[in-house]
């Protein structure tokens, strides 16, 4: 008998929905038993539904092929089936605030990928190698919602996870100024090079509110419970420009830094690869061994080399050195799709599962 958490992917036939429905293949803790989309999609099989527009390496999973796909709108009737939903969906930022909630109040705890209640004061916005105490917040947000086990929680924007998980290991040197320049791959706009041509051998220097976040929810991440809301950190200034470029998966940064105590080079590489977090503590089936891995090849990290580094989740760093204007600059590349958006979501589950705050209903 099967002693898995049955789950519900809400915008299963998307990018990111694809990309959760192939993590939670075999997954031990976790069974996808159903899926929701748009009205157009509902009723239909998911393996219909999604026809042509399957976008994973991985063939689209046996299990799921003959699920009939429902309505995300139909709350309700989604709800009764799960113990909790992933949220993937592409919906207005008002839309997927109020879908969300809708989902908690039923009692179904959602974990979501998507940015509308990441400054929700109460919903918590977690990785959790970082900010793990940040759930602590979800007992003030079910007093607001009436609830008991339902909630909201959020992982944060794919372009910060290949900088922000390194300034968390550097936080003992009190970094104060950051400078950094995203390099984005064209699956963090849900797309392939088949359906956006344009971006073959092209760059273009701007994404919709990418700079605002990559800006302000490391802030976030660092941030504290203060009469039951999340308040974010003061310091240190970030300010980022986010470009668009032609690869397929991988989200590059390159960053500089200036500390208030300066460290030396051999110090920042040590807690890099020292750092690790509640994840690699619980062994979490998700959690990579290793979560930051330095590169002292010059050449180093590389999307084609190093994106799947420890499946997707961990964080690949290299090109450290000293500044001329700033303390010390590098470079950092992580999974975008993976640990920056559908991986991220899962194992902020599992810890949410490990800590008791989901179970099942
Ligand atoms: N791609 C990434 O790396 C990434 C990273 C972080 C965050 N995000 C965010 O995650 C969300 C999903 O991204 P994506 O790239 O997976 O988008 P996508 O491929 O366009 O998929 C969107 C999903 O939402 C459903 N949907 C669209 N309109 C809907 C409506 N009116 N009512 C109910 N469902 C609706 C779609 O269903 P149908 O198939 O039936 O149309 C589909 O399942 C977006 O909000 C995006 O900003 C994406």
């Amino acid at each position: 008998m099967s002693q898995k958490l049955r789950v519900g992917i809400l915008g299963g036939t998307g990018m990111v929905g694809q990309r959760f429905i192939s993590l939670l293949e075999n997954h031990p803790w976790f069974e996808v038993v159903t899926i929701a989309a748009s009205p157009r999609s509902a009723g239909k099989t998911y393996e219909d539904a999604v026809g042509d527009r399957w976008k994973m390496q991985t063939p689209m999973p046996e299990a799921v092929k003959n699920l009939v796909v429902m309505n995300v709108n139909e709350v309700e009737k989604v709800a009764a089936g799960v113990d909790f939903v992933f949220s993937a969906v592409d919906m207005t930022k008002e839309e997927i605030k109020a879908i969300e909630e809708a989902y908690a109040k039923t009692e179904t705890p959602v974990v979501s990928n998507n940015s509308a209640h990441r400054w929700t004061p109460d919903v918590p916005m977690v990785i959790p190698e970082i900010n793990p105490e940040h759930f602590e917040v979800i007992k003030f947000q079910r007093q607001r919602l009436g609830t008991k086990r339902g909630f909201v929680a959020v992982k944060p924007n794919c372009s910060i996870q290949s900088y922000a998980p390194v300034l968390t290991a550097w936080r003992e040197f009190v970094p104060t100024i950051v400078v950094a320049t995203t390099y984005q791959a064209i699956s963090g706009a849900g797309k392939t090079f088949k359906d956006w041509p344009e971006m073959i051998e092209n760059i273009i220097p701007y994404i919709g509110g990418e700079e605002e976040k990559s800006e302000q929810e490391p802030l976030r991440l660092w941030g504290s419970i203060e009469d039951g809301e999340i308040v974010k950190a003061q310091s240190p200034v970030i300010t980022c420009q986010c470009i668009r470029v032609p690869v397929l998966d991988g989200h590059t940064a390159a960053v500089f830094v200036s500390f208030d105590k300066k460290p030396a080079k051999e110090e920042l590489i040590d807690r890099l690869v020292n750092f690790k977090g509640l994840p690699q503590e619980l062994n979490l089936p998700s959690a990579p061994k290793q979560f930051i891995q330095y590169l002292e090849e010059d050449n180093r990290p590389q999307v084609k080399m190093d994106v799947n580094f420890e499946n997707g989740m961990g964080i690949s760093v290299g090109r450290l050195r000293e500044d001329t204007v700033y303390d010390y600059k590098f470079v950092g590349l992580s999974h975008n799709t993976v640990r920056g958006a559908a991986g991220g979501a899962v194992l902020c589950a599992e810890l949410l599962k490990a800590q008791g705050y989901i179970q099942g209903k």
